[in-house]
């Protein structure tokens, strides 16, 4: 495809909050202009995450449309800027998850040309920032979510991949190892990093329990990645017993029923069993104080589902009588996202991934929100 028919893209666009029940509409929207360390990708496939249909309710802060999510995107590269030709060539196959872009010690005025303000002395956009000097872009000031947010320094609204194509940063995007189909590498750009990055950060692996809860997307690769990293032992918790048997198929020791009875009882025969809690749940409610109970002394609760609300009640004696630490944790780095393939191929990770034609898109979305994937749904563009 030569360059000058990359100057439109098509995709599903959001026009309105109800685009998130199923009414997203297809029509060409103009990418951001071409960067010399950018690559151009043609989609051929795009998993389902949480966080699409609710970006596109807005549920999470003012959006603006039209809003084109996905950022679970794998495709063939098209178009390769000058500054990436040393790393991407046309017909790469490639991935790129959810974060475009961060500062990566590029100077002030790069960032923030289109503010008026000047940046404090050492917040990042003096070529001094810490999470980009670190190896943890994922925590840079500047990130740039792969879609819905314009971007500081060039006032571009970042689109995603529900589309034809999708215009990337290289630094972002990721060569796939040929073992790993794209229906499988696709899902592990956000729902599998952001699983595999709290769980290595806080030593799972041998001599450790785990606790995951919340079965869906994030979850079973949660579980799946708790399995291969090595550890002893992994609870599931789900809020009814349907998923019982998937559970322990994906690996799960044990599985708990949250709104089933004898869930309380349960818990206090498994009192200070788990090391680590991951918490995928797209809410979190009173049983937030049974996961405490889980935990050993020492023991992590890991948020990452964005709770309805934006709060969390956590129960403060429990907390302090087994000195917990409650922790926060985002997508994962382009380093740690190398080493989760890396261990995938090595271990043979296989997520459970459904896939659908791109052109049933709103179907999809309508299947996320009433929690029908089992466990990722992933958008296939067959013509790409
Ligand atoms: N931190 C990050 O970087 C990051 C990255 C990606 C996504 N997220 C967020 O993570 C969450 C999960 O995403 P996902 O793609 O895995 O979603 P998903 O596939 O829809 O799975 C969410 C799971 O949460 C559980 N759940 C849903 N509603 C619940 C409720 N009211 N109370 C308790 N549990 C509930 C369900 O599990 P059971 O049926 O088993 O109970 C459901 O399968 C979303 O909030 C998403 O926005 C965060
Ligand atoms: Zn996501
Ligand atoms: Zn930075």
């Amino acid at each position: 495809m030569s360059n000058d028919t990359l100057d439109t893209f098509h995709g599903w666009l959001g026009h309105s909050a109800a685009a998130a029940d199923g009414q997203m509409q297809w029509g060409p929207f103009t990418p951001r202009a071409f960067q010399d360390d950018d690559v151009d990708i043609a989609v051929t496939h795009c998993a389902v995450c949480h966080t699409d249909h609710g970006m596109l309710t807005g549920v999470w802060g003012p959006v603006e449309y039209p809003l084109c999510v996905g950022h679970e995107i794998v495709g063939r590269i098209v178009r390769v800027g000058p500054k990436a030709k040393d790393r991407f060539a046309i017909g790469d196959r490639v991935g790129f998850g959810a974060q475009c872009d961060a500062c990566l010690n590029r100077p002030f005025p790069y960032w923030n040309t289109a503010a008026s303000a000047a940046p404090a002395a050492g917040d990042g956009h003096q070529g001094g920032c810490v999470p980009c000097s670190t190896g943890q872009e994922q925590y840079c000031p500047e990130i740039v979510p792969t879609y819905g947010v314009r971007r500081n320094y060039d006032g571009t609204l970042a689109r995603g991949g529900y589309a034809t194509h999708f215009r990337a940063k290289s630094h972002f995007t990721f060569p796939l190892p040929p073992e790993l189909p794209s229906a499988h590498a696709a899902p592990m750009l956000c729902g599998g990093i952001t699983t595999y990055s709290p769980l290595v950060r806080f030593g799972c692996g041998p001599g450790k329990a785990v606790g995951v809860v919340g079965l869906g997307g994030l979850g079973h690769f949660a579980v799946l990645w708790a399995k291969a990293l090595g550890a002893d032992r992994i609870l599931g918790f789900s809020r009814s017993v349907g998923k019982k048997d998937d559970a322990m198929a994906l690996g799960c020791d044990e599985y708990l029923a949250t709104l089933e009875d004898g869930y309380a009882d349960a818990i206090k025969e498994r009192e200070a069993s788990l090391d680590i809690i991951l918490c995928t749940a797209s809410s979190v409610g009173e049983e937030l104080e049974s996961y405490i109970t889980l935990l050993k002394p020492g023991g992590t609760f890991v948020l990452l589902g964005n709770a309805d609300g934006g709060k969390l009640q956590v129960p403060t004696l429990p907390m302090l009588m087994k000195k917990i630490n409650v922790a926060g944790s985002l997508i994962g780095s382009p380093a740690e996202i190398r080493d989760m393939f890396k261990l995938a191929v090595e271990k043979g990770v296989k997520p459970w991934v459904q896939e659908r034609d791109m052109q049933d898109a709103n179907e999809a979305l309508k299947d996320i929100a009433a929690g029908n994937a089992r466990y990722r749904l992933c958008l296939v563009n067959k013509d790409a």
